[in-house]
């Protein structure tokens, strides 16, 4: 850990800079807050700054100038996998309460596809009289690609639900939440027995298309709910699994490319449901709640286990 130093300027590039900039006058006042949105963002704001807090980056700037960048999210790919930072900044991240916000959503994706509502609320704008019965989700098999925090609470919601949990880690080890947790060479044997596909992923260059035709075709009609990253899941791949039936449903909150193009098929597909990248936003306090923590942790020489390198 090489010596912190206390950042002076403070930059904003984060779609809430301004409300995370309100929190932080509150508590760091001699610290100087530029709060800047990221498209009109300059190469002298840049320059100006001691660190950063933000959730995307943009390639046409350089970066290198800044000693600590701060991510508004958990996800950390857009500093560290999309543009080039000084080999000693800091970079940390926010998790807050993303993890019980993931969980929430992934249940009311599940209960959606159990529950048929996709199918009932095209009958019920025909005015059409039909009687869908739900499907239990207590008993199914869940797969959930990722058993950091996030993937955690998923499991430990999902299985109060009586829903079977297996996690895909870096490492086999007991998780709560998880019956078991297996890595990439396990993951076969449980692909052809599961319902559900919940990709919980950071981006990195081992899980770029992970989600992609070779597990897809190993399904057996399950549904995937994908909250990692857009690129752990290859769309092409999925609408060919959606047509051949290896995957029933999908319930995407995240895409290669955001927005969403209008002319993707993923928006009028029937059994797809698509969410704008909303399962779990950090809430303004808990950025800056964040961002202090892993500050007054640097400043006592401490680790912290909101930093990412
Ligand atoms: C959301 O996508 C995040 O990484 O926080």
């Amino acid at each position: 850990m090489g010596e912190f130093e206390a950042p002076h300027v403070v930059l904003l590039i984060d779609d809430d800079g301004a409300a995370i900039a309100d929190v932080l006058r509150e508590r760091v006042p001699d610290v100087r807050l530029h709060v800047r949105p990221l498209v009109a963002l300059t190469q002298s704001d840049l320059d100006e700054a001691d660190a950063c807090i933000g959730f995307r980056s943009r390639g046409d700037l350089d970066w290198r100038g800044l000693r600590w960048v701060h991510c508004s999210g958990a996800g950390h790919d857009a500093f560290t996998q999309s543009i080039e930072l000084a080999p000693g900044a800091l970079v940390s991240r926010t998790i807050g309460g993303m993890p019980q916000r993931m969980a929430e959503y992934v249940t009311a994706r599940l209960l959606a596809f159990t529950q048929r509502l996709p199918e009932l609320l095209r009958q019920q704008q025909a005015r059409e009289w039909n009687r869908l019965k739900p499907r239990a989700l207590a008993g199914t098999h869940a797969l959930i690609l990722g058993v950091g925090p996030m993937g955690q609470r998923v499991a430990e919601t999902l299985s109060q639900l009586e829903v079977h949990c297996t996690g895909l880690g870096t490492h086999a080890r007991a998780v709560e939440g998880f019956d078991t947790v297996v890595t990439g060479e396990g993951l076969d044997e449980h692909l052809e027995a599961v319902d559900w596909v919940v990709g919980v992923l950071p981006l990195t260059p081992a899980t770029r298309g992970l989600l992609g035709a070779p597990l897809f075709a190993r399904l057996r009609g399950a549904c995937v709910v994908n909250i990692g990253r857009g690129a752990t899941l290859d769309e092409t791949a999925l609408l060919v699994a959606l047509e051949t039936g290896h995957v029933a449903g999908a319930a995407l909150d995240v895409f290669e490319q955001e927005p969403l193009p209008a002319d993707s098929p993923l928006w009028g597909h029937p059994q797809v449901l698509v969410s704008p990248h909303v399962a779990a936003p950090t809430l303004a306090h808990e950025v800056a709640d964040a961002f202090l923590a892993v500050w007054h942790a640097r400043e006592a020489g401490t680790p912290h286990p909101l930093v990412v390198r």
